[in-house]
C-alpha cells in the first residue's frame, strides 16, 4: 500500500457532521452513576464512558452541569451501576432532571444497597454494579473525563450476556441482538476470552 491511496471513495461516502461522530463511538452501555455526601444520595444517567484498563480503570464524562460532578469531586467515589431493559425509561428520565431538585431514588422507585469499598450505594435493581474511586482527575477541567479505579465488582449471575443498553446518542437505543462468538480467533489474546 502507498502512502496515500488515490481511489476516492467519495461516491459510496458523504462528509458526516462532526457534532454526530460520538454516535458512531457511543454504543459503550449506558449507565446510572450513584453518588452519596453522606447526607444526600443521587443518581444520573450517563452514555459517555469506555474501560481504559483491564480490570482497573474505567473513563466517563461527568460535567460540572450535573450535581454529580459536586459529589464526584468532593467525596472521590462513585458505583457505576449498569441497567438492563427494563429500567431504560427510568434511566432516560434521571438524565432529565437533577439531583438538587427531586430525590431520584424515590421518585423512580429505585433500592439502594451497601457496596463494600465505597459510601455511594448500588442500584439494586441494575444486574451489574462497579464500585470506584477517582483514579485521576487532570483531564476534568478540559475534558470532564475521569478516570476511575475500579475498587469492587458485583454481578447478578441470573442476568443474560449483554443484557446492557446501548444509547446511540440522539435518544435512541439498541438492545443487544445476535451473539457472534469468536472466542476461538482470539489468539492472542486467548486469556481473556476465558470466564
Ligand atoms: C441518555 C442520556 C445520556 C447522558 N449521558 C451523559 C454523560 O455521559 N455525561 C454527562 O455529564 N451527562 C450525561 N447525561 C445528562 C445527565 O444525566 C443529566 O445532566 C442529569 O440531570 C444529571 O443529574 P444530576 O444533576 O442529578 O447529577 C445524559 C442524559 C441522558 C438522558
Amino acid at each position: 500500500m502507498t502512502d496515500r491511496p488515490t481511489n476516492r471513495l467519495t461516491d459510496r461516502f458523504t462528509r458526516y457532521p462532526l457534532d454526530k461522530v460520538h454516535r458512531l463511538f457511543e454504543p459503550g452501555p449506558v449507565v446510572l452513576v450513584s453518588t452519596s455526601d453522606g447526607r444526600h444520595a443521587n443518581l444520573m444517567t450517563n452514555g459517555f464512558n469506555m474501560p481504559v484498563r483491564h480490570s482497573s480503570t474505567i473513563a466517563l464524562v461527568v460535567g460540572p452541569w450535573d450535581d454529580t460532578f459536586t459529589a464526584l469531586r468532593d467525596t472521590g467515589e462513585c458505583v457505576v451501576g449498569i441497567p438492563g431493559r427494563e429500567l431504560l425509561e427510568k434511566v432516560v428520565d434521571i438524565g432529565n432532571v437533577s439531583g438538587a431538585d427531586v430525590d431520584k431514588w424515590e421518585r423512580y422507585g429505585l433500592t439502594p444497597a451497601p457496596g463494600e469499598a465505597v459510601r455511594a450505594p448500588l442500584v439494586a435493581e441494575c444486574f451489574a454494579n462497579v464500585e470506584c474511586t477517582v483514579a485521576d482527575d487532570r483531564l476534568v477541567d478540559d475534558h470532564d473525563l475521569w478516570l476511575l479505579r475500579i475498587e469492587q465488582a458485583w454481578i447478578d449471575p441470573a442476568a443474560p450476556a449483554g443484557a446492557e443498553i446501548h444509547h446511540r446518542g440522539d435518544g435512541t437505543f439498541s438492545a443487544n441482538g445476535e451473539l457472534i462468538d469468536l472466542r476461538a480467533r482470539m489468539t492472542k489474546w486467548e486469556a481473556l476470552t476465558r470466564d
